[in-house]
Parts: C-alpha cells; structure tokens; sequence
C-alpha cells in the first residue's frame, strides 16, 4: 500500500510545525502504523532555514516524551505540492498562502490542521512563537488533538470498501 505523505506547515518552521511533525510520528507510532508515512515539516519563510527547532518547542515537546531536536527548517518549495498528499496549515495565514502558491491541480491538497481536530473549538493553532513556555503547552495541546483526529480519518479511509465505478 503507498504510504501517506504528509507535510506540516507553519510561518517559520521552528515550533509549531516541528511539533505537529513530532506529534504526529508519536501517535503513529503508538498504533503500529509509523511504516505507513511519509512525514516532513517545512515553513513559509526560509528565515530559520537549516536550525533546529526553537528550544522552547522542544523543551515543551520533550516534558511529553517527544524529542524533536534533530528536526532541521527549511522553506516550503513547489516541488513539495507534488510530493505530498496532504499540505497541514497550523493557521488560516499559513492555509491562505499555501492555497495561493499551489498549483491549481494540487489545491485540494491543502487543508488547515485543526479541521481533523472538530472539539479544539477553533481553526488556528496560535503562534507561540512571542510568548511563554504555556503558549507552547497551549500549541501541543491543539496539535495532539489533530493529530489523533488525522489519524483516524486516514486509517478509515484504508478500511474503506472501493466502490464500483469509482
Ligand atoms: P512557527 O513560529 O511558525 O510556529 O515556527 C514562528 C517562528 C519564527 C517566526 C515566526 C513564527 N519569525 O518571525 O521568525
């Protein structure tokens, strides 16, 4: 079976994406079904290009067993449309320009994060990036949610019988 290619997006690439990135490997891993991704991380703007996450993201990320420090940033490309079959937008700002720099073909590929998270109770996970530790805390909260609700739906359709005609 392919795997699923996934790719999470934020602004900078150094704590909320790494994060979703490293959230989401876990809860792969707890349900045996790692082998079956492809998972990458990549930002809007190449300004932390080739840096690790921000300490803070992976301090937050550590307390929750999660290590991330070997994540490296890089920009998202056009090349990555193609790649993967599902581009993940931390939030709307991220979602807007994903979708504007896709090609037409590849669009529908774009979805915002939270949406596979309907109980979060909002579409955005806040950056994180100008405030305290909780702000972080606040982000891995949302993103586990998402991430357990993506999984899910991805595992579904698998199990899903194809349609005749289909
Ligand atoms: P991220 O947070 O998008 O969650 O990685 C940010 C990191 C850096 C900047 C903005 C947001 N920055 O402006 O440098």
């Amino acid at each position: 079976m392919a795997k699923h290619r996934l790719l999470f997006v934020c602004l900078g690439n150094i704590c909320r994406s790494p994060m979703a990135e490293g959230v989401f490997r876990r809860v792969a891993e707890e349900e045996g079904v790692l082998e079956r991704f492809e998972i990458d991380s990549a930002g809007m703007g190449d300004w932390h290009a080739g840096q690790a996450p921000d300490t803070r993201a992976q301090a937050a990320a550590r307390n929750r067993g999660i290590d991330i420090s070997g994540q490296s940033a890089r920009q998202v490309t056009l090349a990555d449309y193609a790649r993967f079959d599902l581009l993940l937008a931390m939030d709307s700002s991220n979602y807007e320009e994903l979708t504007q720099l896709a090609p037409k073909k590849a669009r529908h590929k774009v979805r915002q994060f939270l949406d596979f998270a309907p109980g979060a109770g909002t579409r955005d996970v806040p950056d994180p990036f100008y405030g305290g530790s909780e702000g972080f805390d606040h982000a891995l909260n949302l993103i586990e949610q998402a991430a357990r609700g993506l999984l899910v739906e991805l595992l579904n359709d698998e199990a899903k019988p194809i349609k005749k005609g289909a």
